[in-house]
């Protein structure tokens, strides 16, 4: 028998926590964590054409169009990394990107993250970012060493542009209309594991672990 090919899927609601734990999970499993957030941004910031067309979607908290996103995902999926599994975070959000999803390289586990509003709320605002390494923060529950500065190089962080108020409002009800619907979809597939995401990121990191073994 070959080595097991893990494909799996982190669904849930913005600021639930899925960038945190597929970067722990795709290192602990050696497969690539591929986030479509992190690809559009990093398509945003070298002023791609795909990036520049994103960029008014992302900041205002909307979906960007299913064709931009899909021809960015396809591209990293066919790279020799992603052939023996791969973790992706953010893709599928409607019910055509997860028949899309189907057609190129089927999920087996799908990972349904749970968080009242109200918590994604407070770990949406208080999220801050480094522009140079990438690296994630939060004020309340993950504050860098020196307020303000990355604690790998130093960098100013800075607030992601849809961690605005307004565009956090969006993004809960763009979720609620498009992406939620996934879970059922996922559920009656059989495929659906609900983790609890409440509590530290070791507590999650640990349910996480329990679901996919
Ligand atoms: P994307 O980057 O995927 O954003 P998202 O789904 O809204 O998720 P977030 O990155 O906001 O949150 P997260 O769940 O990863 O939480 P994190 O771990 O960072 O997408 C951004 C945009 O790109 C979309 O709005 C859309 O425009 C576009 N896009 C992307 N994919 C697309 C697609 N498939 N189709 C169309 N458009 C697409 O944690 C959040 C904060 O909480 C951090 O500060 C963290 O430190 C903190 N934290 C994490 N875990 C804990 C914990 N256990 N306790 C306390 N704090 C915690």
């Amino acid at each position: 028998m070959g080595p097991t090919v893990h494909r799996i899927v982190f669904l849930g609601p913005p600021g639930v926590g899925k960038g945190t734990q597929a970067a722990i999970l795709a290192k602990e499993l050696g497969i690539p964590h591929l986030s479509t957030g992190d690809l559009l941004r990093a398509a945003v910031a070298t002023r791609t054409p795909l990036g520049l067309e994103a960029k008014g979607h992302m900041d205002a908290g909307r979906l960007v169009p299913d064709d931009l996103v899909l021809r960015i995902l396809r591209e990293r999926l066919a790279a020799p990394d992603a052939q023996a599994g791969f973790l992706l975070d953010g893709y599928p959000r409607n019910l055509a990107q997860a028949r899309q999803l189907e057609a190129i390289a089927p999920v087996e586990t799908v990972l349904a993250f749970e968080l009242p509003a109200r918590r994604l709320i407070e770990r949406l605002s208080g999220r801050r970012v480094c522009p140079t390494c990438q690296s994630v923060y939060n004020v309340a529950s993950r504050p860098p060493k020196v307020p303000g500065r990355c604690d790998r190089d130093g960098t100013e962080l800075v607030q992601r542009p849809d961690d605005r108020p307004e565009a956090i409002s969006t993004r809960l009800s763009v979720y609620a209309e498009q992406t939620a619907p996934l879970l059922d979809h996922y559920r009656r597939a059989g495929r659906l594991q609900p983790v609890d995401a409440t509590g530290s990121p070791d507590e999650v990191a640990a349910r996480v672990r329990a679901a996919v073994r």
